[in-house]
């Protein structure tokens, strides 16, 4: 099919490259003059596994193009997937939604004949309502313009793999025409056996928000039983494993650590909170604001047990820091907890040096007063402690052996959880962990 992607950041980029690749012809829509002759170039500027090799394939092939233009986006394609971000307003907990307003504003009127836009930003609740509104009143053909929501549910890290193969498909629509057109369109992942859900607008937006404030809710559930376990010398990894086990509850997203961060749960739950407000329904969303406090609680913990390992004084401290992405196979430091922690230690007097092996680029964008390493062995130089905040793999590969003579005094934090924290503590490592005996 001939399709075209309406803001091409992550979620953009990766649903053009993703969609060239089962075949289909992909013009993308980028209104930043640099970021669209990068990606002409076949070049992403995010680290993301496999997308700039998919991506730079189809442009190569010519299945994949790119454009600012709605009148050739309105012209060349029969659906229109519209990606673009809904980050949090500078001032207010709320979504801003003013991207996604101006592509349904932009491109309605160049839609004169019968074709289907899909929304698949995430949204506050009743945004496609108003933006099926907003192309019946504004484009040529009226209500022959049809609109669907279909959330996205990649994850960082896996955003092509998630893309190409999604765990269900979420359809809002209000018209069997446009559950057609998708359903042909996603035809071979539904073959696959993908779970398909054909629902309202307003169920299909909640569906998105919902599922990150849960994946949120797991999160801090855990990391106030980390503090628990703290006071009860119990142990929260073998509690996670143990109820785990449980299928109805699941072991996956109950690690504890430093809590989470990145360009979406905190802001999701955050938005949702906002539109309860709107909506009258505040208290029923009222825990929402507990689970951003507990998350929020996690990253000042890390703060005084920093302190308290180098003596009680951060003031002049040597502090090497692994990771600053909000987690690791990225680059996004968006509302990463590991730089917020680099960044206050920071601030009180510490002499921090940050290594993550793909976000020393963008952390030095947001914090440029943080010093950085090119390896984690020399973040740890001279240090008076470690702090492990971003689980890359290669961090666990790292021993006590390869620290002698290195670190200035032998005190590790985990931040993650995955430390073999006997390992550091028989080669003679104070070590803490959130949580851990
Ligand atoms: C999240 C959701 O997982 C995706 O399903 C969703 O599509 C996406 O948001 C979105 O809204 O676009 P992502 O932000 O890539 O994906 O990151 P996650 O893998 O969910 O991790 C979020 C944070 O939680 C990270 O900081 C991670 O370190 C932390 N986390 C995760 C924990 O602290 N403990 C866990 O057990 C799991």
């Amino acid at each position: 099919m001939r399709i075209t992607v309406i803001g091409c950041g992550y979620l953009g980029a990766t649903h053009a490259a993703a969609m060239a690749d089962l075949g289909h012809e992909v013009l993308g829509m980028e209104i930043d003059p640099e970021k669209r002759a990068a990606l002409s170039r076949g070049e992403v500027s995010m680290f993301e596994p496999q997308l700039a090799e998919v991506l730079s394939r189809h442009v190569e092939s010519g299945r994949l193009r790119f454009t600012g233009s709605y009148a050739e986006v309105a012209a060349f394609g029969e659906l229109h997937f519209v990606c673009v971000g809904t980050p949090q307003q500078p001032e207010s907990l709320a979504a801003d939604v003013s991207q996604v307003e101006t592509a349904f504003a932009g491109l309605a009127p160049h839609l004169d004949h019968p074709t289907l836009v899909v929304g698949k930003s995430t949204v506050p609740v009743g945004t496609a309502e108003w933006m099926a509104q907003v192309l019946t009143a504004n484009s040529p053909v009226g209500s022959e313009a049809l609109l669907a929501w279909n959330p996205e549910f990649l994850r960082e890290g896996f955003a092509v793999q998630d893309t190409l193969h999604p765990d269900r498909i979420v359809m809002g629509l209000q018209d069997g025409r446009a559950e057609k057109l998708l359903r042909d369109f996603y035809a071979p992942m539904i073959d696959e056996g993908t779970p398909v859900v054909v629902t309202d607008y307003a169920t299909a937006e909640l569906v998105k928000v919902a599922a990150n404030a849960f994946l949120a809710t797991k999160i801090s559930f855990i990391n106030a039983m980390a503090e628990v376990c703290e006071a009860t010398g119990a142990d929260v990894v073998d509690l996670a494993d143990s109820i785990g086990y449980d299928d109805r509850i699941g072991r996956r997203f109950l690690n504890a650590g430093i809590g989470f961060g990145g360009g979406c749960l905190p802001k999701d739950i955050r938005a949702f909170v906002h539109r309860a407000g709107e909506l009258g329904i505040e208290d029923a969303m009222t825990f929402l604001r507990h689970i951003d406090d507990v998350n929020q609680r996690q990253r000042e913990r890390v703060v005084d047990i920093a302190r308290a390992m180098v003596g009680g004084k951060l003031a002049g401290a040597r502090i090497g820091v692994w990771g600053a992405a909000f987690k690791p196979d990225s680059d996004d430091v968006r509302d990463s907890p590991a730089l917020w922690i680099s960044g206050q230690l920071h601030l009180r007097g510490a002499r921090v040096r940050v290594y993550d092996p793909q976000a020393n680029v963008t952390a030095g964008q947001g914090y440029p007063t943080l010093s950085y390493a090119d390896s984690a062995i020399e973040a740890c130089q001279g240090a008076d402690l470690v702090l492990h905040l971003t689980e890359w793999p290669e961090f666990r590969q790292i021993t006590p052996a390869d620290l002698d003579g290195v670190v200035a005094r032998q005190r590790i934090f985990d931040g993650r959880n995955v430390l073999d924290l006997d390992a550091w503590r028989s080669a003679g490592w104070k070590v803490r962990a959130l949580g851990r005996r």
